[in-house]
């Protein structure tokens, strides 16, 4: 069936008064999901701690993020946020031997790689893959990275500068064939891409609820490959990362059998509610679908920037760019302000202002936001080398 995304963005009422291209920083709010959030608070009011109903919200959580994922429920831990996530997995792996090491790329946003330097009072070595001199990180760098010694490569999908998409399978195949496993940072990626975790052959896989999955901010996931949950005991846990959530048994830890030994306290309740919402309308609108309209746009946007002699650093070939495109600028702060001014909402990290497309975005979006930097050429266009 053919998704009706003309329908879809009618239930975002902040697109009616802004042109809205930030969903990589915090996606729009939908309908059903602001209803959501209300739901929670009325059942607050009208029945106080309804904790048999919270809790089926996390477990609904999960049962969603594992059918986006294309995995079983018991490989996936809802946790605080991406961070949270890496932290529990980086708890449970052991660099007291040779394989130690740990190959992040140049591409990271800080929290992973942050949290394996971290790891580096435990052992761990953390080795950056550089970019090449056209901005790209190819797939011989990650060749001549990964080792005998390399535990786990931790990349992300699409990085949050550039816009630029890491060859995934590719590294995978690297990693497994020299012993090391893979986790996925795709905060920049789900829910604008679809993310099989069986299909890119990654071990471990972390994202988040507040961008593209149309959620909240404080809950996020971890996916752990069935075949490696009961090896890795994390000693970052709690009582809901337990076996048994009931036992209050405060004389052992019994992970659970599944990635819930992952977890670690109460979960964010409304959060869940949040996510839930959010994640229905992903999986309503078909993540297939999603990620040809969303590649569309994001080529569209880049044709449209050619044809003002503007060019992106984001790569121009499909395979290798996300949901982002990011344009260098003089002043990236104060144009900020000014397309803000124009209702015309972006983000910027370093030099570059980052157009960030989900489904609702249409091409005029797209139009409007390069007619004011046209407008404001003068001003703010890159000096040509
Ligand atoms: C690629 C990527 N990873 C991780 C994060 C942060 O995750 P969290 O704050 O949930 O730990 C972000 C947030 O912008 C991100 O873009």
């Amino acid at each position: 069936m053919t998704t009706d995304f003309e329908a879809l963005r009618r239930r975002f009422p902040v697109l009616e008064r802004k042109t809205y291209l930030n969903s990589g920083s915090y996606c729009a709010l939908a309908d059903t999901v602001r209803d959501a959030v209300n739901n929670y608070m009325d059942d607050r009011l009208a029945v106080g701690a309804n904790w048999d109903v919270w809790i089926t919200k996390n477990e609904s959580v999960r049962a969603l993020m594992a059918q986006l994922l294309g995995v079983t429920s018991d490989e996936v831990a809802i946790t605080a946020s991406a961070s949270a996530g890496i932290n529990a997995l980086a708890s449970a792996l052991d660099f007291s031997g040779t394989r130690n090491k740990v190959v992040v790329s140049d591409f990271e946003f800080p929290t992973n790689a942050q949290i394996w330097h971290a790891q580096e009072r435990r052992g761990a070595r953390v080795v950056h893959v550089p970019r090449a001199a056209d901005g790209y990180i190819p797939l011989e760098h990650f060749e001549r990275t990964i080792d005998e010694h390399t535990l786990l490569v931790a990349v992300t999908h699409v990085c949050f500068r550039n816009g630029a998409r890491l060859d995934i399978p590719g590294i995978v195949k690297i990693a497994h064939a020299r012993g090391a496993r893979v986790l996925l940072d795709t905060y920049q990626a789900i829910g604008a891409l679809q993310v099989d975790a069986r299909a890119l052959g990654v071990d471990f896989i972390v994202g988040g609820m507040l961008k593209y999955l149309l959620g909240t901010a404080g809950i996020g996931f971890l996916y752990v490959r069935d075949r490696w949950i009961r090896e890795l005991v994390p000693t970052h846990s709690g009582w809901f990362a337990q076996q048994n959530i009931a036992a209050m048994d405060i004389f052992a830890n019994r992970p659970s059998e599944s990635a819930r030994r992952f977890e670690a306290g109460t979960p964010a309740v409304v959060n869940c509610y949040a996510a839930e919402a959010g994640l229905k309308i992903v999986l309503e609108a078909d993540p297939r679908q999603i990620e040809a309209r969303v590649r569309a746009l994001t080529r569209y946007c880049l044709r449209q920037l050619i044809d003002i002699g503007w060019s992106a650093v984001t790569p121009l070939d499909d395979a290798r760019r996300g949901p982002m495109v990011a344009v260098p600028a003089r002043n990236t702060a104060e144009l900020f302000e000014h397309l803000t001014a124009a209702d015309i909402v972006t983000s910027f990290r370093d030099n570059n202002i980052r157009v960030t497309c989900h489904f609702y975005n249409t091409e005029s979006d797209i139009d409007r936001f390069v007619a004011e930097l046209e407008r404001l050429r003068g001003q703010f266009a890159p000096e040509t080398p």
